[in-house]
């Protein structure tokens, strides 16, 4: 027998026993590591798109699925950029030796959408003028893949932007002109655009 205190207060089964059962670490390293889980698909991972979309209403705004005549005009932008902005710049203001500008061309800003709708139908071919500018390309009917709502949603979008203010074009009247002008040969320069009556 020792004179030890401590002998007094732990026997030597107490000093075995693990004072924190095993399974708890065992447990706590399993609700890490579904946390991690979990964070890692659904967090974003701190991407400001996932924590802060809107840093200004303009941007909120932009996020807003749209109706109407705002929608109808989104998909003109959208089919725009796809197809025309390429030639005819991405704010219409044209491209030198490629394709003239639709910003405030008198041939885009007429009462009657008959022209607009059968340039991109029939495509343009020879001596224009725009805004005072000589031009003698040729345009492909670039219009003739899009169905009746896309052209003439394109068409409202080059109508009512970049300060062009002519009115909208509907579906209807890109489906009427489409089944009047069916195999007709490209516009002929400015001529041929000037038959068009308005
Ligand atoms: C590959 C190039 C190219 C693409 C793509 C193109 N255009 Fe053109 N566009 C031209 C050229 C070149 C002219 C002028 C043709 C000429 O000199 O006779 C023209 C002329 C025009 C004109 C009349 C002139 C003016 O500037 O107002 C309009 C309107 C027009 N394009 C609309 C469109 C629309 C709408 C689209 C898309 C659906 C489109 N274009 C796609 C090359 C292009």
């Amino acid at each position: 027998m020792s004179n030890d205190p401590k002998d007094d207060l732990q026997t030597p089964e107490q000093s075995k026993a693990s004072p924190v059962p095993v399974w708890i670490f065992a447990a706590m390293l399993l609700v890490l590591f579904g946390s991690g889980v979990y964070f890692d698909r659904h967090s974003g991972w701190f991407d400001a798109q996932v924590y802060a979309p809107y840093r200004t209403s303009a941007e909120l705004e932009a996020y807003q699925p749209k109706s109407g005549a705002a929608a109808f005009f989104a998909e003109g932008q959208r089919q725009y950029s796809i197809i025309c902005a390429s030639c005819h710049g991405d704010n219409g203001q044209g491209k030198p030796g490629q394709a003239p500008p639709l910003a405030d061309s008198e041939w885009v800003n007429t009462s009657s959408s008959k022209r607009v709708e059968q340039i991109p139908q029939l495509g343009l071919t020879g001596l224009i003028h725009v805004k005072g500018e000589a031009w003698n390309l040729q345009m492909a009917a670039m219009g003739v893949g899009l169905s009746d709502s896309d052209l003439a949603a394109v068409l409202t979008y080059i109508r009512g932007s970049w300060g062009n203010t002519a009115s909208p074009v509907t579906d209807d009247d890109v489906k009427a002109m489409r089944a009047l002008v069916a195999g007709h040969p490209p516009i002929n320069g400015e001529a041929g655009l000037k038959a068009i009556k308005e």
